[in-house]
């Protein structure tokens, strides 16, 4: 019989996983700590017109939406949710499920057949595999944002069936962007299609926040992008958008969207309330990306191994899992709140904290984050003083 306990003694006594949070500052044991680890990338969640949506579509439509869409579930705050991604997306049609996990699979899992193959990135989050794993297909892993090892995977491949290469637009343990102008030549010389996880792209890269084709100038990298509200949206919920015709298939195919229960009210119009606050304020993508590079040159000239990232994720290699509890304990110490990412979330020996910069982040608070970083980093010898 499998054992079911989980040794929590050593993270307990460091760091603290779950806390409330109150964007950038949490309460821990009376003390006001600067959080680095948080997702709300715009700095949207709290945002009173994001409230306001949520309480407003709550008093008119109720707590739940009676099961499925397909049945009694939708109303027409989803379609408006939906058109408002599809044209943000740049994408002629969108179709929101209860999460971006249920995007995943359900979309893997209802448009590959074991007949087919996939190519997927070494570092794609895990709803993606679980969804490679449902579809059957034939999977294949090629180095992480490697096109020529893509492309010997592709010739290696079956030439039967579909080929879909699956990326992360923004890879959420590195911070790092995939090379998608580089894949897509590959893709068109072997007939392959892409499908892009712009979970950790939307709201964050691209000059508005459009995402990784705005980000490299070119509407024609993805042939489906999928995403979640939980994010930079701070609500709960995914997205696929595509084709018509491919929404239309995944609304009869995909079993999460067919089985589960619909989005609920408040969280669909929260969604669609802080996308449209997106569009309107291009400035907190701006600020997310100023001060991310800011924040990453600093610790970068400070001997901080900060990896490949790119982007608001900014990760700051430790080494073993021990370094970066210890790590992540001094920065609590001085301060900060950055949580550590252990094997096997990470590979063995690159654990890490994961630092985030969100727009509600100020200049000043970066400037702080910055220094406790620092000192944290030369007190547990991650540098030399
Ligand atoms: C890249 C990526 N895709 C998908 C998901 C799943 O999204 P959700 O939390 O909406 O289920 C996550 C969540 O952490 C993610 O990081």
């Amino acid at each position: 019989m499998r054992s079911l306990e989980w040794d929590d003694s050593r993270r307990a006594s460091f760091v603290p996983y779950e806390m409330e949070l109150e964007n950038p500052y949490v309460t821990l044991d009376g003390e006001r700590l600067l959080m680095l680890s948080g997702y709300s990338y715009l700095g949207l969640n709290g945002d009173h017109r994001v409230i306001d949506a949520a309480r407003t579509a709550l008093e008119h439509y109720g707590t739940g939406n009676h099961g499925v869409r397909a049945l009694a579930g939708t109303i027409p705050l989803h379609e408006e949710l939906e058109e408002e991604i599809a044209a943000f997306v740049s994408r002629d049609a969108a179709l929101v499920f209860s999460s971006g996990y249920a995007v995943n699979t359900g979309v893997i899992g209802s448009l590959v057949t074991p007949d087919d193959t996939l190519l997927v990135d070494k570092y794609v989050h895990a709803s993606l595999i679980d969804g490679a794993k449902l579809s059957g297909a034939t999977v294949s892993r090629f180095r992480h944002n490697d096109p020529e090892h893509l492309e010997r995977r592709l010739k290696e491949a079956s030439p039967h069936g579909m080929r879909l290469v699956v990326v992360d637009s923004v890879y959420s343990m590195d911070g790092d962007i995939a090379p998608l102008p580089a894949i897509r030549e590959v893709c068109d010389r072997h007939g392959a299609l892409i499908m892009a996880d712009e979970a950790h792209s939307l709201g964050v890269i691209g000059k508005t926040g459009r995402g990784i084709e705005e980000h490299f100038g070119r509407y024609d990298l993805v042939d489906l992008k999928v995403g979640t509200l939980s994010k930079a949206i701070p609500s709960m919920g995914g997205w696929a958008a595509g084709s018509e015709r491919l929404m239309r298939f995944l609304k009869f195919r995909a079993r999460p969207f067919l089985f589960s229960a619909a989005l609920g009210p408040a969280q669909a119009a929260a969604a669609l309330e802080a996308l449209r606050i997106l569009d309107l304020e291009p400035g907190r993508v701006t600020h997310i990306q100023r001060e991310s590079a800011r924040l990453r040159s600093v610790l970068g000239e400070a001997g901080l191994n900060t990896g490949f990232s790119e982007t608001a994720m900014i990760p700051i290699i430790c080494g073993s899992d021990a370094a970066a509890y210890d790590y992540a304990a001094a920065c609590r110490k001085a301060g900060v709140i950055g949580l550590p990412v252990l094997s096997p979330a990470v590979p063995n020996n690159l654990a890490r904290l994961r630092i985030v910069v969100t727009a509600r982040h100020t200049s000043a608070d970066i400037d702080i984050a910055a220094n406790a970083l620092r000192v944290a980093a030369f007190q547990t010898r991650l540098i030399a003083a």
